[in-house]
């Protein structure tokens, strides 16, 4: 078992394990070099041995202690039929959404498993390995608006004036997450994200509806088909509905964004609960003492409790790749 995952099943001594969302990435020379001899962004994603190679990029550059596979949250809605591509630039662009015709067809992600088998047989047993997917209402941000944006009125009014096709693309989102996390743990992923990226976007009225029962209908499907891999649940903006989001999804453990007061959130949620994160994506950019203390409020505030250290978003581009490796350093010195 990797540190993570003894971190997860609640033990907790010495420094927290450290990994970091979107460690593969723009900021790495070698994954700028490896992308350009790709057709697209989604063509590396599908290649096998391209999405083992960008997973273990980060792993030989730091000591980290889990590498997440090299994919994206809107394969999902690729391989329920919606166009979906990357345009430079401007990111993920999808074509016209039509709930009734959208079908998910396992076979299309093959490759992904592929990718994350070789990756596990690659980092070696000590390391863990994260498989993930997007939440079904940060999904539907994107299916309904076709793009990224950010008060998200298009999905908003979607899902008040179409409720049916709303609830109908709840279910659906549902079944294939489901089948695409114990895909990823079948081939050897020992730990499972779900990234709420756009749970601040909810409504107060959808958050029972869009957030808590559809993630909680994963969370019970995932852990009948493989009881022992643990789940985190990265809620991001959700604010004070947070420790509700823990207790009604049942996720094993949450990733904090870096708004959170890390304090609070100690205080407030469930003893024993682990946590992850937040550590301000900007302060890896700007390194140095600024970093270290940012480093060392988190391991503070939760010093009596299990902690994954994280940043509280991924890794922007402009982050020199040595910071990352400060970074570490500092989570793993004596406090
Ligand atoms: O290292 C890792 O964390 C694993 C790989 C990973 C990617 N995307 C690779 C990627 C993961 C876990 C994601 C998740 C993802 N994708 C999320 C949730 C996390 C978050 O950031 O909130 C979301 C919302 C997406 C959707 C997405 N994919 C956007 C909005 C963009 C464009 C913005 C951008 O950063 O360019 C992508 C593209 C993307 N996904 C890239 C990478 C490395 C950049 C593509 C490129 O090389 O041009």
């Amino acid at each position: 078992m990797g540190n993570l995952c003894q971190t997860l099943a609640g033990k907790k001594d010495g420094a927290p394990p450290v990994w970091l969302m979107r460690q593969a990435g723009r900021y790495l020379p070698e994954y700028r070099e490896l992308r350009q001899t790709q057709a697209s962004f989604l063509e590396a994603c599908y290649t096998p041995k391209v999405a083992t190679e960008i997973t273990l990029q980060p792993m030989r550059r730091f000591d980290l202690d889990a590498a997440i596979i090299f994919s994206d949250i809107l394969v999902i809605p690729h391989a329920m039929g919606q166009d979906v591509s990357f345009v430079r630039g401007e990111g993920p662009q999808l074509g016209p959404l039509q709930v009734p015709r959208l079908k998910y067809d396992p076979q299309a992600l093959a490759s992904v498993y592929e990718a994350v088998e070789l990756a596990r047989l690659a980092i070696g047993a000590e390391k863990d390995l994260i498989g993930f997917c997007g939440a079904p209402w940060t999904l539907a941000c994107y299916m309904v608006e076709g793009r990224g944006s950010k008060a998200h009125d298009g999905v908003r009014h979607f899902a008040l004036s179409r409720p049916q096709e709303m609830e109908a693309l709840m279910e659906l989102l549902v079944d294939a997450l489901s089948t695409h996390l114990v895909a990823q743990a079948k081939a050897g992923a020992s730990v499972l994200q779900i990234f709420e990226s756009w749970g601040g976007a909810c409504p107060y009225g959808g958050l029972e509806p869009f957030v808590f029962g559809p993630t909680k209908q994963i969370v019970d499907r995932v852990r009948l088909a493989c009881p022992g891999v643990p789940i985190i649940g990265f809620p991001r903006g959700m604010g004070e509905h947070l420790v509700d989001y823990v207790k009604k999804t049942g996720v094993n453990a949450v990733g904090l964004d870096y708004t959170m007061n890390p304090e609070a959130v100690n205080q407030r949620l469930g003893k024993g609960v682990p946590v992850q994160g937040a550590v301000d994506p900007q302060a890896l950019v700007v390194g140095g003492e600024i970093l270290r203390q940012e480093v060392q409020r988190y391991k503070k505030a939760f010093k009596g409790r299990p902690h994954i250290m994280n940043l509280g978003h991924g890794v922007v581009p402009n982050t020199p790749p040595k910071h990352v490796e400060a970074f570490i350093s500092y989570v793993r010195e004596a406090s």
